[in-house]
């Protein structure tokens, strides 16, 4: 399993790969793709590969069933030598959690570390050594196994993609609050990364942009009442000083930004509150002024402040532009320490060393 096959042509690939000036978030992908098959019940070696389209039997399982989940995760390389990884340890566990989910296998952590550095070792020449720039990381795993009757494969393959990717989006963000439609159910698939929920999140999402928003504010599907999260990332608010967030559930997807800021911040000394949050208390606190602050995160997005929550009837809940907003401050600690400009005392970076069959060698 640990052997890597390297496909002979990867370096022509990558030498006649021009990378454009105007990157976007995740529109550019890299020359090449990691790929491991899991076939009688064992993963094979892993194999890189020259970007290219998959094919698949039409009567695969994955399009069928939606057995696929996915991860994301970034390599930074500002400051550093090396690219670095941030926690990936992290996402590892995730997907396995997805997998169990989903009855597909878990991946051996030396397979998914594997496939993240050769990736990134062979694209780091690759990585914009640019602020906020990075190497967005997509390992993802389909079940490939052609039957149309509903039971889990029993073939599958993992895959490893990668875009050169700058900010994913600047401006504040304003957030629509969805009060029909719901994400995911107890008992469902909301707090593991699996695309199904995304695909279910689609319309919303697209509702909330047709009326000038960028994401919808998910509640729980049973009262309608407490708030989850905005499909690609985790909810934050600052009332009376401290941090709220909700709690997680098993409707809420945990997210390693999530879990980064909240130590950040109690490093930081700010108390941080992990609890249900009422979407009519909150709203109750923006109009009173407690709430001062409203802030979304995720691996794309990092630390993005919300500007203006909006509800149903077109009401809008404007938040006050602060001098020194705990938001950007937490964003800046994480920036720092991802892009190499402080201390990593947490040990959350890994670096990707040069690996000895990179091009130019
Ligand atoms: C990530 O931040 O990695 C996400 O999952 C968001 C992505 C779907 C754009």
């Amino acid at each position: 399993m640990e052997q890597l096959n390297i496909h002979p042509e990867l370096n022509t690939e990558l030498l006649n790969f021009k990378l454009p000036e105007k990157l976007g978030f995740g529109n550019i992908m890299a020359p090449v793709m990691f790929k491991a098959d899991y076939n009688n019940g064992n993963w094979e070696s892993g194999q890189l590969l020259p970007y290219a389209a998959i094919s698949l039997d039409p009567a695969s399982k994955v399009f069928h069933f939606a057995q696929i989940l996915f991860e994301g995760l970034k390599a930074y390389k500002v400051e550093t030598v090396h690219p670095v990884l941030f926690r990936p340890e992290e996402n590892w566990q995730r997907l396995n959690r997805s997998a169990q989910r989903m009855l597909m296998p878990e991946l051996p952590q030396k397979l998914f570390m594997q496939a993240l550095c050769s990736v990134t070792a062979f694209c780091q020449d690759l990585i914009p050594a640019k602020p906020l720039h990075s190497l967005y990381l997509r390992p993802f795993m389909i079940g490939t196994q052609a039957s149309l009757s509903l039971s889990a494969s029993d073939t599958f393959s993992f895959y490893v993609i990668a875009s050169p990717s700058g900010p994913f989006k600047s401006s504040p963000l304003k957030v629509f609050i969805e009060r029909d439609n719901t994400r995911a159910a107890v008992g469902g698939t909301g707090h593991v990364k699996v695309s199904g929920n995304y695909g279910a999140a689609l319309s919303s999402t697209s509702n909330a942009m047709n009326k000038g928003y960028d994401q919808p504010l998910w509640l729980d599907a049973v009262e309608h009442r407490f708030i989850e999260e905005l499909s690609i990332m985790n909810f934050f608010a600052v009332v009376d000083k401290e941090i709220v967030t909700p709690k997680l559930t098993d409707t809420i997807l945990p997210g390693v930004t999530r879990d980064s800021i909240i130590r950040l911040a109690k490093e930081d000394g700010v108390v941080v509150h992990e609890q249900a949050m009422d979407i009519d208390d909150l709203l109750f606190s923006i109009k009173s002024g407690s709430c001062t602050e409203l802030f979304a995160c995720g691996t794309a997005a990092i630390v993005t402040p919300i500007s203006v929550l909006a509800d149903k009837d077109d009401q809008k809940y404007e938040l006050p532009t602060l001098d020194d907003p705990v938001a950007l401050r937490l964003r800046k600690r994480l920036l720092d320490i991802q892009q190499g400009q402080t201390e990593d005392t947490f040990g959350w970076l890994c670096p990707v060393p040069k690996q000895d069959w990179q091009i130019g060698d």
